[in-house]
C-alpha cells in the first residue's frame, strides 16, 4: 500500500503484512501491519521503521513523499524487530539521520545492531526522558517513555498542533486491512482485535499502562497512531476506557469459560458438566479444547471472564502438553482477579488436577475446590463430584451413567 497522507505534512509511510498468522507465539489470524510516520517540518522526522523483510516497501513508500536521505530525525519508539528490523536499510538510504531514543533504547539499539555499527558517529543519537522535547521548525514533539509498555525502552510521542499521539505498541491491533481509521473497520472489530492484542501482548504490564493512561489523559489527542493496526479517531474514548478496566483487571462476574484437553473423554464429561453448572447459574459460558484452540486463542477468551475452569487428565504424572503449554503462557500473562476451577480425571496416581490448581492459584485466582474423578465421571444433576472421595463413594453405590 502507498504512503498515505493522514494530516497536514503527516504521512503513513507503514506496510500491511496480510500473510503473518504467528507473531512469536501469538496466533494472528487477520494478519498486521507495522505502522511508520513521516512528519514533513523544517527538520523531516521519520517515527518508527518496519519488520526487516518490508524495507524496501517503506523506503519505497517515504520515496512517494521526499527522497529518504532528506530525513533528519528517526524516531525510534520501540527496538522489537517489528519497528526496527529496517534501521539497517534505513540508514543505508539515509545515513545521517540522528537517532531519537530513550537510553533503554539507545542500549538496545546498540546491543542488537552491533554489526551494523550505528552509533559510530558520536552524535549519532540523542537521548530523551519524560517532558522532553524535539523542535522541527514548526512543530515540537514531546516525548512520553512508557517503560515495559511493551519493552523497558517502550515510548510514545506526541505532538500537539495536530494532537497526535503515537503509541507505538500501546493501544495497536494485529488486524491487516485496507482501511486505516478505526471508524472504516467498525467499532466491533475494532474491540475485538484491540482486545486479542491486550489479552496476548499488553496483559503482564498493568501498572505501565495505568501510568501511560495517567500521561496520556494530560494530552489533548485527536489522533492516536499506533505501531500496529489502525489509527484511532472515532473510538478513542472506547479503547481508552477499555485499556483502564483491562489493566484493572475487571471481570464479569456472570461469564465463565471452561478450557480443558482430554485423552479417553472423562475430563471432556467434566468440562460439560462444568458448563451445565455455570449456564444453571445463569453465566454465559464458552467450551475450548486446548487440542483444538490455540493458547492465544484461550488468552483473548478470558480477558474479562470473571470464573475461569481449566481442566485435563493426569499423563505420567504430568498435565498433557497441551496444558503445559497453556499454562505457562497464561502465568507468563498473569491475569488476575478470577475464579478459578481445576478439574480432571486420573486413574492412580492423579498429580494433574493439583498442578492445575496451584498454577490457577500462584496468579491469586480465588479457586474452588479441585474436582477430581477416578477413571469416569459420575454423579447426578445436583452438582459435579468435589473430591476422589466423593468418587469412590459415588462408584460404589452403583449410579454411574
Ligand atoms: Fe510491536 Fe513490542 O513490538
Amino acid at each position: 500500500m502507498s504512503a498515505m497522507k493522514i494530516a497536514e505534512n503527516i504521512y503513513w509511510v507503514g506496510v500491511i503484512d496480510w500473510d503473518v498468522r504467528n507473531f512469536h507465539g501469538y496466533l494472528t489470524p487477520y494478519g498486521t501491519t507495522y505502522n511508520a510516520y513521516l512528519v514533513l517540518d523544517e527538520k523531516v522526522t521519520l517515527i518508527d521503521t518496519v519488520r526487516r523483510p518490508f524495507a524496501p516497501e517503506l523506503l519505497q513508500n517515504i520515496s512517494e513523499v521526499i527522497d529518504p536521505a532528506q530525513i533528519d530525525y528517526f524516531i525510534c519508539n520501540h527496538v522489537e524487530p517489528d519497528h526496527s528490523g529496517s534501521i539497517p536499510a534505513f540508514f543505508e538510504a539515509c545515513p545521517d539521520a540522528k537517532i531519537i531514543a530513550t537510553q533503554n533504547g539507545r542500549k538496545e539499539l546498540e546491543a542488537y545492531y552491533f554489526d551494523v555499527n550505528l552509533f559510530e558517529k558520536p552524535d549519532r543519537c540523542q537521548v530523551v526522558k519524560m517532558g522532553d522535547t524535539l523542535c522541527t521548525g514548526q512543530y515540537t514533539f514531546q516525548f512520553v517513555p512508557m517503560p515495559m509498555v511493551h519493552w523497558p525502552d517502550s515510548m510514545a510521542t506526541y505532538l500537539p498542533g495536530p494532537n497526535i499521539l503515537f503509541s507505538n505498541d500501546a493501544l495497536g491491533q494485529h488486524v491487516a486491512s485496507n482501511e486505516r481509521f478505526d471508524d472504516e473497520i467498525g467499532r466491533e472489530r475494532l474491540m475485538e482485535r484491540a482486545g486479542d492484542y491486550y489479552a496476548n501482548i499488553v496483559l503482564p504490564f498493568d501498572r505501565p499502562v495505568q501510568t501511560l493512561l495517567g500521561a496520556a489523559s494530560k494530552l489533548d489527542v485527536s489522533l492516536v497512531a499506533p505501531s500496529h493496526g489502525v489509527m484511532l479517531r472515532g473510538f478513542i474514548a472506547d479503547i481508552v476506557e477499555a485499556y483502564g478496566r483491562w489493566a484493572r483487571h475487571e471481570t464479569d462476574p456472570n461469564r465463565a469459560v471452561v478450557i480443558y484437553d482430554s485423552m479417553w473423554g472423562s475430563t471432556r464429561v467434566l468440562a460439560e458438566r462444568l458448563v451445565d453448572k455455570y449456564e444453571r447459574e445463569g453465566k454465559t459460558v464458552e467450551l475450548l479444547s486446548l487440542s483444538d484452540n490455540h493458547v492465544s486463542t484461550c488468552m483473548a477468551k478470558l480477558l474479562d471472564v470473571g470464573t475461569v475452569a481449566v481442566g485435563c487428565p493426569t499423563l505420567n504424572r504430568q498435565v498433557l502438553p497441551t496444558m503445559a503449554a497453556f499454562l505457562s503462557y497464561l502465568s507468563g500473562l498473569n491475569p488476575k482477579n478470577r475464579k478459578g476451577q481445576a478439574f480432571g480425571s486420573y486413574g492412580w496416581s492423579g498429580e494433574s488436577v493439583g498442578m492445575i490448581d496451584s498454577a490457577l492459584k500462584a496468579l491469586g485466582w480465588d479457586c474452588g475446590e479441585p474436582i477430581r474423578c477416578l477413571w469416569r465421571p459420575r454423579g447426578d444433576e445436583s452438582g459435579l463430584p468435589t473430591s476422589p472421595e466423593d468418587e469412590r463413594k459415588l462408584a460404589t453405590s452403583g449410579t454411574i451413567r
